[in-house]
C-alpha cells in the first residue's frame, strides 16, 4: 500500500468514535466491527463475529488459513477507545486524524488503532505481494478499555481455531524510546470498583446539620485516605501483600537495564515531581501493586459557595496487581475493607466493575528471539525487555487458555499521551513499526 492508502485506512479508523464505556456509541462500536471485518474479509479472510445480547461489543475473530502444515500466528488488538474527555484540552479534533510535526493526531491513534492498522497494512502487503508463508489469525476484541469483561467467553467459544496458533502477538504497548524497541514480559493486573456512599435522602444545610450528620465526601476520602498511605506508597488492606511474589536479583538486574533517570521520567510524564515512595522507588509502578482513585463526585463545584452537605458521593478507584495476587481474593479483601470502615449509618453500594489478573511470561523461546533480531534490524537499537504496569486481560486470558509464546511489543513512544488528550503516534515509528510487522510475520522455523 502507499503511505497515502494507509494514511486514509487510519484516518477512516479513527473517525469512527468507538468508545466502549459510552452505551449512548454503540453504533460505532459497529461501525468499527464492520470496517475492520470487510477491510480482512476483501483479503480473503473469513470472518467469525461472536456477540451477546445486551450488546456488550463484538469480538472478530477472522482467519487465513493456507496451509494446514505452515504456522499459524495470532494478532490480537483492540478497536475500541478511551473516552475523549475532557474535550478542551485537545489542540486538534480527537476524531480526527491529524498529521502535525511528524505526529499522528487522534483518540486511540496510540492505543490501540493505529497498531491495528500497522497490523493490518503489513499481512495486506504480504498477501498482495503474494509473500505470505504463514496462517493468520486476527482477535479484534472491542472492550479492552472496559476491562474485556466477555474475552475470556468469547475466546472460548473460538477454541477450534484459536488452539491452532502458535504464537499471539499483542502489539498494545510502546517502545523504550525512539528507535529503541521493547519486549514486554510482565504486565500488571487490575481490579476496578465504585463505590456509592449516600447518608440519607436529601441534601442538608451544613450550618444546621454539620456533626449531627455523615458527610459523604469526609466519609469517602477518610476510607481513601485509610486505604493508601501516600507517604510510602504502602496499601493498608489487611492481606493485600500476602500473596505477592518476591522479585529475583537477577530480574532486578535485568530491570535496572530499563531505568530512566527523574528528570527524564519526569519529562516525560510532564509532574512536578515523583514520590518517593520505598526502596523499590523507580520501579514501583512495574512491580508493585497500587491504588488510585480516578474520579469523584459529589456536593457543589459551581462558582463561588455553597454551604451544603450533599446526599450522596461516589468514587470510581482501582488495584494494579503483579503476580501472585489473585483478583478475585483482592475484590474480596476490598469489599470487606469496605464494609468494616464505613460508619453503619449511611447506605453504600461497591460494584466491582472488571478484574483481569496480571501476565508474565517466558521469553526465552524462538519466537521472541527472531523477533528481537528484526526488530534490532529494523530500528538499529537493542531491544530492551522490560514489564509494565499497564494492563491488557487478554494477555493473562490467552497464555492460560493456549500456553503459546505471548509477545508483546509496540511502536508508539513514551509521549504518545494514551488515555489523555492529544493522543498521537509518531509517524516515523509507524512506519517502521509495519515493515518490522511484515518481516515478524514471515517468521518461519
Ligand atoms: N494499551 C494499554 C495497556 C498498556 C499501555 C500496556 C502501555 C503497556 C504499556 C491498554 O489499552 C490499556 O489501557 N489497558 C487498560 C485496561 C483496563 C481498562 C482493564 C489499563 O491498563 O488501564
Ligand atoms: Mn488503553
Amino acid at each position: 500500500m502507499t503511505k497515502n492508502q494507509i494514511i486514509d485506512l487510519l484516518s477512516h479508523f479513527i473517525k469512527i468514535q468507538s468508545v466502549s464505556t459510552d452505551k449512548n456509541r454503540f453504533l460505532e462500536i459497529k461501525k468499527a466491527v464492520s470496517f475492520l471485518s470487510n477491510f480482512l474479509s476483501k483479503l480473503g479472510f473469513s470472518i467469525k463475529i461472536l456477540e451477546k445480547e445486551k450488546s456488550p461489543p463484538p469480538l472478530i475473530l477472522a482467519s487465513l488459513i493456507k496451509d494446514k502444515k505452515a504456522k499459524t500466528v495470532g494478532i490480537y488488538g483492540h478497536y475500541d477507545v478511551q473516552p475523549e474527555d475532557p474535550l478542551s484540552e485537545w489542540k486538534t479534533p480527537p476524531f480526527s486524524l491529524t498529521l502535525k510535526n511528524g505526529k499522528f493526531f487522534g483518540r486511540g491513534v496510540a492505543d490501540n488503532k493505529g497498531s491495528i492498522i500497522q497490523n493490518l497494512v503489513a499481512v495486506n502487503n504480504l498477501i498482495k505481494e503474494k509473500r505470505l508463508k504463514n496462517n493468520i489469525v486476527f482477535i479484534l476484541e472491542g472492550e479492552e478499555e472496559t476491562g474485556s469483561v466477555n474475552f475470556e467467553e468469547y475466546i472460548k467459544k473460538t477454541k477450534d481455531i484459536l488452539s491452532k496458533v502458535d504464537v499471539f502477538y499483542l502489539t498494545d504497548t510502546g517502545m523504550h524510546q525512539k528507535y529503541q524497541p521493547q519486549i514486554f514480559y510482565g504486565l500488571r493486573g487490575i481490579v476496578y470498583f465504585e463505590l456509592t456512599v449516600k447518608i440519607g435522602e436529601r441534601d442538608l444545610h451544613s450550618g444546621i446539620y454539620g456533626n449531627r450528620v455523615y458527610n459523604p465526601i469526609n466519609v469517602l476520602t477518610d476510607l481513601i485516605a485509610k486505604i493508601k498511605n501516600i507517604k510510602t506508597g504502602k496499601i493498608q488492606i489487611p492481606k493485600f501483600y500476602k500473596k505477592l511474589r518476591k522479585i529475583s536479583r537477577d530480574e532486578l538486574l535485568l530491570l535496572k537495564k530499563t531505568l530512566k533517570s527523574d528528570e527524564e521520567e519526569k519529562e516525560e510524564a510532564s509532574v512536578f515531581g515523583l514520590t518517593q515512595i520505598n526502596n523499590l522507588g523507580k520501579l514501583s509502578s512495574k512491580i508493585l501493586p497500587s491504588f488510585d482513585c480516578h474520579g469523584i463526585i459529589s456536593g457543589y463545584i459551581g462558582e463561588g459557595q455553597k454551604t451544603v452537605i450533599p446526599k450522596e458521593a461516589k468514587v470510581k478507584f482501582s488495584f494494579r496487581l503483579v503476580e501472585h495476587q489473585d483478583p478475585k481474593e483482592i475484590e474480596s479483601l476490598v469489599f470487606d475493607f469496605v464494609k468494616k470502615n464505613l460508619p453503619k449509618e449511611v447506605k453504600w453500594e461497591l460494584k466491582c466493575l472488571s478484574k483481569s489478573a496480571p501476565f508474565y511470561t517466558d521469553v526465552n523461546n524462538l519466537w521472541v528471539k527472531q523477533t528481537t533480531s528484526i526488530l534490532e534490524d529494523v530500528f538499529g537499537n537493542e531491544v530492551i525487555f522490560n514489564r509494565s504496569g499497564g494492563s491488557i486481560p487478554a494477555a493473562e486470558i490467552l497464555q492460560r487458555l493456549f500456553k503459546k509464546p505471548i509477545i508483546l511489543t509496540g511502536f508508539t513512544l513514551p509521549d504518545d499521551n494514551i488515555h489523555a488528550p492529544n493522543e498521537n503516534f509518531d509517524e516515523e515509528m509507524f512506519f517502521l513499526g509495519i515493515e518490522a510487522l511484515e518481516k515478524i510475520y514471515s517468521i518461519n522455523f
